[in-house]
């Protein structure tokens, strides 16, 4: 697999298979998330869902099938050795770029499952068609108990397989409770968006034109990163 990934690609002269892959799937999950826009901008409440999911389970597969075949994470981090510009380009221009591309990656997949559930819970099926309904959308106070302690107990079982089972490094455990924060704290936050913007019709519609915002600016970032690593200065 690693082989596959490392031969010449079929975009650009110096691009990789792997790269010029990725770059291409990237692509298509963007028009994908950004056309399911255009069918809830048109009120196809259903096609819209529909379409969301479909990307979004294709791009899980995507990436944990592609992170662990390439373990993209680190190398990214060691862009340099890929990049054959100029040190100053490098600093004040890859590294910043490539940084807030992976903010912005960490943000867009934190809010695009927190936009599935509230997408969920802001829609009534009528018709067989989902439409959103402006109304108070809250959890209510048990839920919330229940969610969280749902949650420290899947944290905990997963922490005692993690040492006793598959025998672990510390540092896998931190990832793993890293990975749990994160979700505890979006439901968390949700208590704070739910005062701020208590109709849930309306927080759908201004977080999700927010995610979707952010999606296109991963691809500009990620379309000037490839630009750069593979077009422009690739290394010699
Ligand atoms: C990643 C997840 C999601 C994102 C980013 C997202 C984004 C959006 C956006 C931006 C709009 C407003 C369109 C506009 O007026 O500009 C919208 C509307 C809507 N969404 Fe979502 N959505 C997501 C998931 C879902 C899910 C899971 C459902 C249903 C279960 C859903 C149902 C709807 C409906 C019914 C509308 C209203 C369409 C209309 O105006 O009649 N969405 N969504």
């Amino acid at each position: 697999m690693k082989e596959l990934l490392a031969k010449p690609g079929f975009l650009a002269a110096h691009g990789t298979f792997g790269a010029d892959l990725s770059y291409l799937l990237a692509v298509v999950f963007t028009v994908m998330f950004l056309y399911a826009w255009r069918l809830a901008k048109k009120a196809r409440g259903t096609q819209h869902h529909k379409l969301i999911f479909a990307s979004m389970i294709s791009m899980l597969v995507y990436f944990i099938g592609y992170y662990y075949a390439r373990q993209l994470g680190v190398l990214a981090l060691e862009g340099i050795e890929g990049f054959g510009g100029p040190q100053e380009t490098y600093d004040n221009v890859f590294i910043p770029i490539l940084t807030t591309h992976l903010i912005l990656v960490c943000l867009g997949l934190i809010l695009a499952v927190y936009m599935i559930f509230q997408g969920f819970r802001a829609c009534d099926k009528v018709d067989g068609e989902y439409r959103l309904q402006s109304r108070e959308l809250k959890i209510n106070p048990k839920s919330f108990k229940s969610v969280m302690m749902t949650l420290a107990g899947l944290w905990a079982v997963n922490q005692l397989i993690l040492t006793f089972v598959r025998h672990k490094s510390f540092a896998a455990g931190l990832a793993w409770a890293l990975i749990f924060g994160v979700i505890a704290l979006v439901i968390y936050l949700e208590r704070i968006i739910e005062k701020a913007l208590p109709d849930g019709a309306r927080r759908h519609r201004l977080l999700g034109r927010t995610t979707m915002v952010i999606f296109a600016m991963i691809l500009a970032t990620s379309t000037l990163t490839y630009l750069m690593l593979y077009v422009i200065y690739p290394k010699a």
